[in-house]
């Protein structure tokens, strides 16, 4: 693993329990980050603050069902308090539902759009000025290869992670020059219970892909890790592709 100094950082991992979320949060505790471990379900939640801490690190869990504006802004107010001011926040939550779009049901739509889209928006709406008044922080967006090229049954998913995807760069001109930066990490497929619930879509994308197999989560928590660290100083408003090499072919 790379390793940078993150000691004296506090970030908010959003979806922290499980997958890609969890390996983030315990590769930034590894590197001295305290961390908010941020999701639903407290019994795994509190599994992740255990590792963290025998490993020697500092982390709190904060239950978080994120649908909205206000439960967005209650988890930004609930984190700064327990663990400090956010220096990092990792967006990382999401809905994944695929289908036929003209079978869709609208409330998997709804769920789709208020978790991965209105959730984040209202989470660096309260956090992104607190990180510019105090001179700087770090945002990291997991958006997913399904933002940016076309796959069949994945209409609703790939709509918001495309509109995550934009929301890094208009957020890149807003906070910029205030000191926060804001990037994304758009994976290809990665093994977790998302993907284990996400039928053939994985392995045919993997089988596509010059990698030519499905990620491990801490392969994504890399990218995010060094996204959120002082090492990618000059990386602003970018969609970083860790998909094995499947977008570009
Ligand atoms: N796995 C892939 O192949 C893949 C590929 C590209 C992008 N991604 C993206 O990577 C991110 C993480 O996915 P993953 O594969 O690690 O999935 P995962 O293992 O199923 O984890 C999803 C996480 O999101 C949290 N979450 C879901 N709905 C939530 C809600 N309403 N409020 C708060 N937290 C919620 C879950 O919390 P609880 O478990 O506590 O409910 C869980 O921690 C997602 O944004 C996903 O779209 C995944």
């Amino acid at each position: 693993m790379a390793s940078y100094d993150m000691t004296g950082k506090n970030a908010l991992v959003t979806g922290a329990t499980s997958g890609i979320g969890r390996a983030t949060a315990l590769m930034l505790a590894e590197n001295g980050a305290r961390v908010a471990v941020a999701g639903r379900d407290k019994e795994r939640g509190m599994a992740v603050v255990y590792a963290i801490r025998a490993n020697g690190g500092e982390a709190d869990f904060i239950p978080a069902d994120l649908h909205d504006a206000a439960s967005a802004k209650e988890l930004a107010h609930r984190a700064a308090e327990t663990i400090g001011p956010i220096d990092i926040l990792v967006n990382n939550a999401g809905v994944a539902a695929f289908g036929p779009t003209e079978d869709f049901p609208e409330e998997t739509f709804d769920a789709i759009m208020a978790t991965d889209v209105k959730a984040p928006f209202y989470l660096v709406s309260e956090i992104a000025p607190a990180m510019a008044a105090r001179g700087g922080g770090a945002v990291v967006n997991v958006t997913s290869i399904s933002g940016s090229i076309g796959i069949a049954d994945s209409a609703a998913y790939g709509a918001g992670k495309s509109a995550l995807n934009q929301l890094t760069r208009n957020w890149a001109a807003e906070y910029g020059r205030k000191g926060v930066r804001v990037n994304a990490v758009a994976p290809g497929p990665v093994r977790t219970p998302m993907a284990d619930r996400s039928g053939d879509i994985p392995d045919a994308l993997a089988e596509q892909a010059p990698a030519g197999y499905v990620a491990s989560p801490e392969q994504i928590a890399a990218a995010i890790t060094y996204l959120a660290s002082d090492e990618s100083s000059y990386t602003q408003g970018t969609i970083l592709a860790v998909d094995g090499g499947r977008s570009a072919v």
